[in-house]
């Protein structure tokens, strides 16, 4: 089969449309044939030579595909040969077969077309994981969602509103302020020209965000802290603004505050089935009533990863960048 492979660390000119063995689906795996995947932040990472797959993990990019079954490994069962699917992966999405743990697996929802369904595993799987299984949203509380046009936020803004819940969202331009609203969001605050603070605690009368996704980690921790609602929770999920920051523990114990931070990918193999099991408990059926949808910017043939790394890099799109299996 083929593979974008990554020979050595650097820029997107790196990764590289190569012939590769075929994955052979061990003891609870299924082998996928990929037809979509997906780019997400940690395969620009992983490129750059920042986040090295977790043991086990195929060497090659790619955190989640669809496709259809090619193989089931011994003890699989529930699936079979020739099924339609889209899956959670620990990498390897970028290629034209994936081996992937059963437990990872989700049918393509109803409705919903083979090659948008890459765009949903990771994306769900974060949101849902952290902003309710963690964060615990409940209907009537306000979330606030950095990077509200990012594949992440996308989703959460939709989520969110299907519970019941208030959102703001932060970006960095009109546009992808209005296209968040487009989705559903309430308060839009542009990070480029306004103090998100000081917006949450206008848009709340003073009382702040019960719960705050963050892509940020340092750079906004402080500042995140003081958004909080008294019982807030704020479930940060990324570092784009740097892995150490200073807490005030003080403002924190008097908001009676939780701060958590979980990588998805990292997890262990009965964790992750947990989570894609929920997930196709809660998510699935809104996506099948068009409660939820995908959102992709756009569709780029697999072997040009490198340009849709440039574009994820440059900030240049809204939701999901795919990858197309040629
Ligand atoms: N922990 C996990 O398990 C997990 C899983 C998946 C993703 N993630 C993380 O979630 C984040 C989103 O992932 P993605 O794949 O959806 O990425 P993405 O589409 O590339 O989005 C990144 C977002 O960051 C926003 N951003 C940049 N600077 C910002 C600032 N100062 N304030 C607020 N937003 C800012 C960008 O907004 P503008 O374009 O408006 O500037 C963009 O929307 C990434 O940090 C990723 O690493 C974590």
């Amino acid at each position: 089969m083929h593979a974008i492979t990554i020979p050595e660390p650097g820029g997107p000119e790196k990764l590289v449309w190569d012939e590769v063995p075929d994955p052979v689906p061990g003891e609870g795996e299924v082998l996928v044939e990929v037809v979509a995947s997906a780019v997400n932040r940690a395969d620009i990472l992983q490129r750059q030579g920042f986040y090295d797959p977790p043991p086990g993990a195929s060497a090659y990019p790619g955190l989640e595909c669809s496709g259809r079954i090619a193989a089931l490994g011994p003890g699989v069962s529930g699936w079979a040969v020739g099924d339609e699917v889209c899956a959670l992966l620990g990498g390897g999405g970028y290629a034209e077969k994936v081996a992937v743990p059963a437990g990872q697996l989700l049918p393509v929802p109803e409705g919903i077309d083979l090659v948008r369904a890459a765009a949903l595993p990771e994306v769900v799987c974060t949101v849902w994981s952290n902003v309710f299984m963690v964060a615990q949203l409940r209907p009537g509380e306000r979330l606030l969602v950095h990077g509200g046009s990012s594949g992440i936020g996308t989703m959460a803004i939709q989520l969110a509103k299907s519970v019941g819940a208030e959102v703001a969202v932060t970006a960095g331009t009109k546009e992808k302020l209005d296209f968040c609203a487009e989705l559903g969001a309430d308060v839009l605050i542009n990070y480029r020209e306004q103090d998100f603070v000081a917006e949450i605690e206008r848009a709340t009368g003073g009382s702040g965000a019960d719960v705050i996704l963050d892509n940020m980690g340092a750079k906004y921790l402080d500042r995140n802290v003081q958004a909080l609602a008294a019982n807030g929770r704020l479930a940060i999920i990324g570092m784009q603004g740097g892995a150490k920051g200073e807490l005030n523990i003080g403002a924190l114990l008097g908001k009676r505050a939780a701060i958590s931070a979980t990588s998805l990918r990292a997890r262990p193999l009965g964790e992750k089935a947990a989570i894609v099991a929920a997930v196709r408990e809660h998510v699935w059926p809104l996506l099948a009533t068009g409660q939820v949808r995908p959102v992709v910017d756009r569709e780029l043939p697999m072997p040009e990863a490198a340009e849709a790394h440039r574009l994820v890099e440059a900030s240049g799109h809204i939701g999901k960048v795919l990858l197309v299996a040629p």
